[in-house]
């Protein structure tokens, strides 16, 4: 299926609740979308050992969210070296360089963001190929406020699924850290126990799916959800969507997109 205008999603959501999953399943569906996921990039920074993966590794594994200036400075990078966001003023961040991105002395709550990335205006283009997913950004109203000022979103998905639920699928799920692939053994296990159906490589499991700490995202994620839909609410941009299962959720995800989106069968 083909899209008529840019689509610039986001998946706001518990943890575990199918954010991955579904961003997945609508990039199957829809191949002009692609995904940003943030606890992937900042997996990525902390297996590769950068200064700013360094700093978020204790906040992660603690269940607790990182800081929005070190959010925000890799999320711009990523929109920037995709080619959905340009500004000429401004060089884009080089979070994966060991050198450049974040001085070594800096703490993470102290990152210098130049204050033209605040009033600088960046550029966006609404062609269906700069369709986005974020799965795990914004996750607050101060970081979704700052997104406004780069690039509006134009649906704002809320994925609703009863916690009792979700805390089964995290017991057994298994990922592949290198590509963010999920499986899980009960719903979709892969096709050889412990082992990547694309690569073969082994299977891990999240350091942040201990159930304490799970606990512990379920309850930031409680504290810092309203703000941000309510922000999103007042946009007009937030759909909400309840249901058990991801398979029930799906179905009506694609429905939705296809109505905003002018999705038309080729
Ligand atoms: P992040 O990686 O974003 O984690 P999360 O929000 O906690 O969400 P998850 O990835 O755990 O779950 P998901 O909703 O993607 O579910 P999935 O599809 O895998 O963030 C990690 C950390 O990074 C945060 O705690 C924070 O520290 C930091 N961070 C990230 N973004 C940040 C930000 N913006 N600001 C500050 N800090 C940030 O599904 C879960 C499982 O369910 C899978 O096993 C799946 O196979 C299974 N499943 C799905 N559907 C079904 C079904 N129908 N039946 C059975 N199982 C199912
Ligand atoms: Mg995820």
């Amino acid at each position: 299926m083909s899209l008529t205008r840019a689509a610039r999603i986001i998946l706001v959501g518990a943890p575990g609740v199918g954010k991955g999953t579904q961003t997945d399943r609508l990039m199957r569906k829809f191949p002009e979308l692609a995904s940003i996921s943030s606890g992937d990039l900042l997996r990525k920074n902390v297996r590769e050992r950068t200064p700013l993966g360094i700093q978020a590794e204790s906040k992660m594994k603690a269940g607790v969210l990182v800081p929005d200036t070190m959010i925000l400075r890799l999320i711009i990078n990523e929109l920037t070296n995709r080619g959905w966001l340009t500004n000429d003023t401004i060089r884009p961040y080089t979070v994966y360089s060991s050198s450049i991105g974040m001085d070594q002395e800096d703490t993470v709550d102290s990152v210098f963001i130049p204050s033209g990335l605040r009033t600088s205006k960046y550029n966006y283009s609404d062609h269906p190929s700069a369709s986005f997913i974020l799965d795990g950004f914004p996750r607050t109203a101060a970081q979704a406020s700052q997104l406004d000022d780069l690039i509006p979103i134009n649906l704002v998905v809320n994925l609703d699924t009863p916690t009792d639920i979700i805390i089964d699928r995290i017991c057994n799920r298994w990922v592949h850290a290198p590509s963010g692939r999920v499986y899980n053994t009960t719903f979709n296990a892969p096709k050889v126990e412990g082992k990547d159906d694309v690569t073969g490589e082994p299977l891990t499991r999240r350091e942040d799916d201990d159930p304490e700490v799970w606990k512990e995202r379920l309850r930031h994620f409680k504290e810092t959800s309203l703000p941000l839909l309510e922000h999103y609410d007042k946009m007009g941009v937030l759909w909400n969507v309840k249901g058990n299962t991801s398979d029930e959720i799906t179905p009506r995800l694609i429905k939705e997109f296809g109505r905003r989106f002018g999705a038309l069968d080729n």
